[in-house]
C-alpha cells in the first residue's frame, strides 16, 4: 500500500547536497533548471515554457509536502528534485499490498549531470525512506530509452520488477522498466 507522507521539517545531508522542502523563495532556481528541454522530458514532465509554471509547480511541491529541493551545499543553489510519489499498484502485484512502499522520482539541472550527485541524494533519500519512514519497499523505474537513470538505477542497486508503458504528463507513451528496491536488499 501506499505509505502516507509529509516531508514537512526534514533536513537531510550529504557530502555535497542538502535535501529539504522547496520554499518560495526557491522559484528563480526552479525555473532556471526547469526550463531546460530534455530535462523533464526524460521523467514525463515538459520543460517549464515561463516563470508563471513554475510558480504553480512550486506552489504544488509546497502545497503536497513530498518533494524536497536538492540544493548544492557549496552555493545554496536549488539544482534538482527528489519527489516520494505514490507508487503503481497495478505494476507492483499483490505481494507489496500489505506493505508499506512509496516511489522515488528525481530530477537535476543539466548542469550538474555526470559528477555523482543523483545518486548521492537518492542513497540519502533511501537511508530515510527505510530508517525514518519505516517504509518496507521503495520503487523506482525509468524510460527505455533514459540512459542516465538506467545507469542511476543500476550504480544504487535498484532490482527489476517489469517492463511498463508510463503515460507523461503531456500525454505520450512511453516503454519504461519499473524498478524496486526492498528494505532487506537496501546496504547502508
Ligand atoms: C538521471 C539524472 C538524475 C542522473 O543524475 P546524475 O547526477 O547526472 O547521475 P550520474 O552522475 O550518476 O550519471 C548517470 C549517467 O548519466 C550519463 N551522463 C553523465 N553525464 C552526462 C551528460 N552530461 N549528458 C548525458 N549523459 C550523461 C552517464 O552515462 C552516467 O553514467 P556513468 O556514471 O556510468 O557514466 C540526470 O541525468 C537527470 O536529471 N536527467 C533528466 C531527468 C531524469 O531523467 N530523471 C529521472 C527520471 S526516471
Amino acid at each position: 500500500m501506499n505509505a502516507p507522507i509529509d516531508l514537512s521539517g526534514v533536513r537531510l545531508e550529504t557530502d555535497d547536497l542538502i535535501l529539504r522542502p522547496f520554499e518560495e523563495t526557491d522559484l528563480e532556481d526552479l525555473y532556471e533548471y526547469a526550463r531546460v528541454p530534455g530535462v523533464g522530458e526524460m521523467a514525463g514532465w515538459a520543460h517549464h515554457k515561463s516563470m508563471e509554471e513554475s510558480k504553480e509547480v512550486l506552489a504544488m511541491f509546497i502545497r503536497e509536502k513530498k518533494t524536497l529541493a536538492v540544493v548544492e551545499k557549496r552555493s545554496g543553489k536549488v539544482i534538482g528534485s527528489i519527489g516520494i510519489e505514490t507508487y503503481s499498484q497495478e505494476h507492483a502485484g499483490e505481494e507489496f499490498q500489505p506493505l508499506l512502499c512509496r516511489d522515488i522520482g528525481y530530477a537535476l539541472s543539466k548542469d550538474y549531470w555526470g559528477k555523482g550527485l543523483m545518486p548521492q541524494a537518492v542513497k540519502r533519500a533511501l537511508n530515510f525512506c527505510f530508517d525514518d519512514l519505516g517504509l518496507d519497499a521503495v520503487f523506482c523505474g525509468y524510460f527505455k530509452r533514459n540512459h542516465q537513470s538506467r545507469r542511476v538505477n543500476e550504480k544504487i542497486g535498484f532490482q527489476y520488477i517489469c517492463d511498463r508503458v508510463y503515460t507523461t504528463r503531456y500525454g505520450t507513451q512511453e516503454d519504461g522498466v519499473f524498478t524496486v528496491m526492498r528494505k532487506e536488499n537496501w546496504q547502508r
